[in-house]
C-alpha cells in the first residue's frame, strides 16, 4: 500500500498555523455569539466571512470539493443544526431557542490552515443535548490528550471512543467521518479516525499538526447525505454534536493552535504538557 508522507512543520511554520488558529477561534467565537433564536445560518456564515477580511485571512471552506467533482461548497463554515451532524449548508433556517447548532469553520494565513467545531446551545436546551455537547467536547479533549510524539494516532482514536463510551449511554460516533492531518492544505494524511486500537496506526512525531474531531448523536450512527451533496443528518433524527480543534505536536507537549489560550488551561487539567511558542 502507497502510503502518502505525513507533513512535518518546523516551529516558524507552527507559528504561521496558530496565526490561521487565532482566526479560526476568533470566528466561531463571533458567530458563536451570534447564534441566537430568530438567526439564520446563512447570517452566522456571513460573520464568519466578516471575520475572515478583517484579518486578512482566505477561507478553505468555500469552494471546497470542486477540484475532484463535487458540488463546490457554498459557505464560509458548515452549519448544523439539530439533526445536521456535519456539513450543513448556510441558508435560510432559522435557528429558535432549544437548538444545538455545530459551526465548523476554517481559516488560510500565508498558505497555513486552521480548521475547528463548536456544538452552541441557542436560548435554553434540554438538559440530553446539553449533555451530548458535552460528553463530544470532552471526547475531543481526551483524544488529544493521548497525542505526544512516540504514540500512535490509534491511541488518539481509542482515546476518543472510550471517552464517548464512558458515559454509560448510547450515544452513537459517526465512523464514515474522521480527522485529519493538516498544514498547507486542510485535509492531509493520517486520517484520524474517532475510534480505534491503542498501538495501531501512524506513528505521531514533533511537528505534526492533527485535527481531532468527534461527531456524536442521541442515537444511533447511521447517517443519510443529502441530494445537495453535502449536508449530513442522523437517519434517526436524534440530535448531534461536533467539536474540533488542530493541535501541534511540539516537542514537549502540545499547542491547541484553535484555542485562544493554546490549550493551556484545559491541557493542565488533563495532566497533560502544554508547549505554545506565544
Ligand atoms: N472542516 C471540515 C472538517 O472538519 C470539513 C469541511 S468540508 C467543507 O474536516 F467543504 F465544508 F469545507
Ligand atoms: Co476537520
Amino acid at each position: 500500500m502507497l502510503r502518502e508522507r505525513i507533513e512535518v512543520k518546523s516551529p516558524g511554520q507552527i507559528r504561521l498555523m496558530r496565526r490561521a488558529g487565532l482566526v479560526t477561534a476568533a470566528g466561531l467565537e463571533a458567530m458563536g455569539a451570534a447564534a441566537e433564536p430568530g438567526v439564520t445560518t446563512a447570517e452566522l456564515d456571513r460573520i464568519g466571512r466578516e471575520v475572515l477580511a478583517e484579518h486578512g485571512a482566505t477561507s478553505n471552506f468555500l469552494d471546497y470539493g470542486a477540484d475532484w467533482g463535487y458540488p463546490p461548497y457554498p459557505g464560509v463554515a458548515c452549519i448544523s443544526v439539530n439533526e445536521v451532524v456535519v456539513h450543513g449548508i448556510p441558508g435560510e433556517r432559522v435557528l429558535a431557542a432549544g437548538d444545538i447548532v455545530s459551526i465548523d469553520f476554517g481559516a488560510v494565513v500565508e498558505g497555513w490552515h486552521g480548521d475547528a467545531a463548536r456544538t452552541f446551545e441557542v436560548g435554553e436546551v434540554d438538559e440530553a443535548s446539553r449533555a451530548l455537547s458535552e460528553a463530544t467536547r470532552r471526547a475531543m479533549w481526551d483524544g488529544i490528550a493521548r497525542i505526544r510524539a512516540g504514540a500512535r494516532v490509534g491511541d488518539v482514536s481509542h482515546g476518543v471512543e472510550s471517552s464517548v463510551g464512558s458515559h454509560g449511554l448510547s450515544y452513537g460516533i459517526l465512523r464514515g467521518y474522521t480527522g485529519h492531518g493538516i498544514g498547507t492544505a486542510m485535509h492531509q494524511p493520517p486520517d484520524v479516525p474517532n475510534a480505534g486500537r491503542p498501538h495501531r496506526g501512524p506513528r505521531i512525531v514533533a511537528g505534526m499538526c492533527l485535527c481531532v474531531e468527534p461527531m456524536v448523536t442521541l442515537g444511533g450512527e447511521d447517517v443519510v447525505e443529502l441530494d445537495d451533496g453535502w449536508t449530513v443528518v442522523t437517519r434517526d433524527s436524534s440530535r448531534a454534536a461536533h467539536w474540533e480543534n488542530t493541535v501541534a505536536v511540539m516537542p514537549d507537549g502540545l499547542w491547541v493552535l484553535t484555542e485562544p489560550d493554546g490549550g493551556r488551561g484545559r491541557l493542565a487539567e488533563l495532566g497533560v504538557p502544554f508547549a505554545g511558542l506565544d
